[in-house]
């Protein structure tokens, strides 16, 4: 595993939307897969910046969904497919055609978990996955415990992540209890994996997930067991290292 330490979360946004735009370069349809929150928000930003100023064409690139709330009605502002077509696919300049993610609002959602897992293989894999790290050190919606093995499937959210993730609905009520996630089995498979983590409320995860045992209870140790890991902190982020 890589450790990256920079000095703010735009240089780690910069840094990352360059790793994505190399990709680009290499492979133009690559799969990005993409995380929700507020810390990748840099990286989006920065690598539009990079398409709009002519650094590299994502017009055949492909972009895939980590993880979904479960019973959010369709086109609301805080499912997270809304928030990856508004954050990365519209300022990308590509359309829902390259875009895919799990159906939080099916009525058999274990049969969207297993479409979901099936469409990834059917497009080849992820590429490239951008992840963050909750402050109970998940990655997409894998909790504690999660299976290390786990693959796409409906998971219940902790009270703490109900919390942490009530800043983006009215109230903590308003957060759904179940949602839908890539496994970690699942996430294992992108050829690289790329977490970013800014701020001091992520600096014991991050030390748990990068300097601790491999365990279940922190779903980001997993990233130990990838052949290319890539782990870009600030020093806030990095300050329990
Ligand atoms: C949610 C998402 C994760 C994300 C985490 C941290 O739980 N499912 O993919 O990493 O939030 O979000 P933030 O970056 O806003 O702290």
């Amino acid at each position: 595993m890589e450790v990256v330490i920079v000095p703010d979360s735009a240089t780690g946004g910069e840094l990352i939307a360059e790793a994505m735009a190399a990709l680009l370069r290499r492979k133009p349809d690559a799969l990005l897969g993409v995380s929700t929150g507020s810390t990748p928000l840099p990286v989006y930003k920065a690598l539009a910046a990079k398409v709009r100023d002519f650094e590299v064409d994502a017009s055949h690139a492909r972009i895939c969904q980590l993880d979904e709330y479960v019973g959010l009605p369709s086109g609301h502002p805080e499912a997270y497919r809304s928030v990856v077509l508004r954050e990365v696919v519209e300022p990308l300049g590509l359309t829902d055609a390259s875009f895919m993610g799990p159906d939080g609002s099916a009525d058999d959602v274990a049969a969207a978990c297993l479409d979901y897992e099936r469409a990834l293989a059917e497009a080849g894999g992820v590429d490239l996955q951008l992840l963050g790290i909750g402050t109970d050190g998940h990655i997409g919606f894998n909790e504690p415990c999660s299976s290390l093995a786990s693959r796409t499937r409906i998971k219940t959210l902790t009270e703490q992540t109900r919390q942490d993730n009530a800043r983006f609905f009215k109230g903590v009520e308003e957060v759904p209890h179940h949602v839908i996630t890539q496994g970690i089995g699942t996430i294992l498979q992108a050829r690289h994996l790329v977490l970013l983590a800014t701020g001091e409320a992520k600096a014991h995860a991050v030390a748990l997930a990068v300097e601790g045992p491999l365990s279940a209870l922190v779903p980001a140790s997993a990233l130990q067991l990838h052949p290319h890991a890539t782990v870009v902190v600030d020093e806030a982020a990095a300050s329990s290292l």
